[in-house]
């Protein structure tokens, strides 16, 4: 058996552990079971010794330190989101927007010419938003007479930098049409780097920012087309559900989309007046 005074080296006591779920389920609402304490803790150890503290514990006891505590919290969100995302991640939803969804509010605006408003509300490194940019910008291609401008939020400042960049390793292109490769991504010249590049014309067209969804009022238009809200409502609790799927619907025109993950059908229960166009689709 490990003596203790290792254990305090490497891992949090149970009040500090607990003085971090909570401070991160009250500021951005995710639960952290003690399922997550491991994780926690091997991800933590980098920041602690960068801070050049003794220990995990340590580091807690200084968090609420003045200054120090906005930095630190946004050392903390970026450590204990889930970030995993995709291009074409669930593509039905690009097909419900191509072939329905646009088609549909297009027709509503009575043929005039529109700007539609895309929002991909927790975008994470922006393949959401990019994937919608380039389903679009197919779309315009093919004859379809709109513009479109896409907003992308996160909580997590360290996803928003990639996401404001663009650059992407190649390996995570699989889902990507092929046409759709050659058009809108940009090798880069030093081949060995593997990365690429989402074209300029794409990124003109997507912007990214700070939001989180646990604020009581988001700084967004509220004549949005389509609002993405895809696997980060399975992190909130019920009642936290409710409200950011309430509030988000707000942002929505009349006959506006809203989109959630496979797994955050429950959506429904939590805003009953919302009308159910797929197991995942809703309608205001
Ligand atoms: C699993 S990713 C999903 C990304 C994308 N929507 C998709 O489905 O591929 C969840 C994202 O939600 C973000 N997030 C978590 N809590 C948030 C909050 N309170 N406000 C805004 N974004 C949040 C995380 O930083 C993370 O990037």
């Amino acid at each position: 058996m490990m003596p203790a005074v290792q254990d305090t080296a490497v891992h949090l006591s149970d009040r500090h552990f607990r003085t971090i779920a909570e401070l991160i389920e009250g500021q951005v609402g995710i639960k952290l079971p003690q399922g997550k304490r491991l994780m926690l803790e091997g991800r933590l150890h980098k920041r602690v010794r960068a801070l050049k503290f003794s220990d995990l514990n340590e580091y807690v006891e200084n968090l609420f330190e003045g200054d120090h505590f906005e930095t630190e919290l946004t050392h903390l969100i970026d450590v204990v989101t889930t970030n995993k995302t995709d291009f074409f991640r669930e593509p039905q939803h690009f097909t419900f927007m191509r072939e329905v969804a646009i088609p549909s509010l297009l027709k509503a605006r009575g043929g005039k010419s529109a700007t539609l408003k895309l929002w991909s509300s927790a975008s994470s490194t922006g393949m959401e938003a990019y994937t919608i940019a380039m389903v679009l910008d197919d779309m315009v291609r093919n004859g379809s007479r709109f513009q479109y401008r896409i907003l992308g939020t996160d909580i997590s400042t360290a996803v928003l930098r990639l996401a404001k960049t663009a650059i992407y390793t190649r390996d995570v292109l699989a889902p990507v049409p092929e046409p759709f490769l050659k058009r809108y991504f940009l090798s880069s010249r030093n081949k060995a780097s593997g990365e690429v590049r989402v074209v300029p014309e794409l990124r003109r067209t997507t912007h990214f920012m700070r939001m989180n969804l646990m604020d009581k009022s988001y700084p967004v238009d509220r004549d949005v087309d389509i609002i993405f809200c895809r696997n980060v409502l399975i992190y909130f609790e019920r009642e936290t559900q409710r409200k950011v799927v309430e509030q988000l619907c707000s942002h929505l025109r009349p006959g506006g989309y809203l989109l959630v993950g496979h797994s955050e059908s429950m959506v429904h229960s939590a805003l009953p007046g919302l009308k159910q166009v797929q197991p995942t689709i809703f309608q205001v």
